[in-house]
């Protein structure tokens, strides 16, 4: 058995699934999750693919002497993958502290923690948001980071900010900064995936529940972008690709003797696809047709964003590799299994 992991919002879309590709690489791993996205059904369909229940803590990151407690109940915790946060954009506008709150007494709670309980390093889930509208794509973590467009995004800044000063103070601990980029899909086995809830507001899971007839058509938010078929370029990641990046990262900063005390690596795959594309590759994928409708552009999108992934290719040794029609009938099993309502 390899070291001990603390995974922090572990039952949520990206954590369900590093903490399978944790189990499989051999790490034990302790979750905590207080449950506000996410449900307990989750332990059970990771503990159906992997064969092991991972330890879980329902609780708040929030609370320290939760955390406390956590740490003492399950000594020998080596390192933390911190999902933990609120992350939807929208209601980050209208909801600013909540984000605030939540998003950074979690990592500021965890970092003063980890020295006292002998915690080596955290990977956190950053966002390609930092980087705003880029000046040129692909682009590389040396870009410029941009003013923030929500209170979401600015949090994942803060965050990124509040590790260096943390480590650049002296603190005895690593980081490992990961800026995703589109994460979709869901596991193979369909027994873990996304649960959006109420009306999806990404790309993804609005275009799987149209198909499924539980939306009426799809609205692709403009086609009057400058790209070649005018709509919105992103670079979309399979979750499965992305969650073993976390897993190479981990050993990374536990294991590796000259790594630098902060890292930071691009997750994306380098392909940028539009919102049209994305569609066709569904439909080729699946069979199953999309309805969708040409509308207006959506308040602060960026028209095109897409990764260069080389560091983290050459220096993790990690690609993404899941071709994104794969990706598109993963997303549909899932879907499909999904209750209607
Ligand atoms: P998610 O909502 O599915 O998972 C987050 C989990 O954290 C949920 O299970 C939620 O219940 C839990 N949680 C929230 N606040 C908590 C707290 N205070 N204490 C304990 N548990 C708490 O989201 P996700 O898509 O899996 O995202 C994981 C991380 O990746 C987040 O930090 C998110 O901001 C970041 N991220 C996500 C995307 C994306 O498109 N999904 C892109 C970039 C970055
Ligand atoms: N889109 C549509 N119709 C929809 C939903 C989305 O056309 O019904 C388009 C958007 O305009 C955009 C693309 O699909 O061009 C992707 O939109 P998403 O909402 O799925 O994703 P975003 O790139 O806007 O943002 C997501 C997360 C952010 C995160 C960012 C980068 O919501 O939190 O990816 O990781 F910061």
């Amino acid at each position: 058995m390899k070291d001990k992991i603390l995974v922090t919002g572990g039952t949520g879309y990206i954590g369900s699934h590093t903490t399978v590709e944790l189990q499989k690489a051999g790490y034990e791993v302790v979750i905590i999750d207080n449950l506000s996205n996410s449900n307990r059904e989750v332990i059970d369909g990771i503990e159906a693919i992997t064969g092991v229940r991972p330890d879980f803590v329902e609780g708040d990151c929030t609370d320290i002497p939760t955390l406390r407690k956590l740490f003492e109940e399950h000594p020998g915790i080596k390192g933390i993958i911190n999902f933990a946060a609120s992350k939807a954009v929208g209601e980050s506008v209208h909801k600013p502290l909540l984000y605030y709150r939540n998003n950074l007494n979690t990592l500021i709670n965890l970092l003063d923690l980890m020295p006292e309980y002998g915690v080596k390093g955290i990977v956190f889930s950053s966002s390609c948001t930092v980087y705003g509208e880029p000046d040129s794509n692909p682009i590389d973590e040396t870009a410029p980071i941009k003013d923030p467009t929500s209170p979401y995004g600015n949090t994942k800044q803060i965050s990124e900010e509040i590790i260096k000063d943390y480590v650049a103070s002296g603190a005895p601990i690593k980081s490992i900064l990961l800026r995703y980029f589109n994460p979709i899909g869901a596991h193979e086995s369909a027994l873990i995936g996304e649960l959006p809830v109420g009306v999806p507001q990404n790309l993804v899971p609005y275009l799987t529940q149209t198909a499924a007839g539980i939306r009426k058509e799809l609205t692709v938010f403009g086609n009057d972008y400058n790209t070649p078929d005018g709509s919105c370029i992103r670079d979309y990641i399979d979750v499965v690709d992305l969650a073993r990046a976390h897993v190479v990262a981990m050993t990374r900063m536990l294991d590796g003797k000259d790594t630098d005390a902060i890292e930071i690596f691009n997750l994306g795959t380098g392909r940028g696809l539009s919102v049209l594309e994305l569609i066709d590759s569904f439909e080729r994928a699946t069979g199953v047709k999309v309805p969708h409708k040409i509308g207006p552009r959506r308040e602060g999108d960026i028209e095109k964003i897409w990764a260069d992934p080389k560091k983290a290719n050459e220096v993790l040794g990690w690609k993404a590799e899941v071709p994104i029609d794969e990706t598109m009938r993963k997303a549909w099993a899932w879907q499909q299994r999904l209750p209607k309502n």
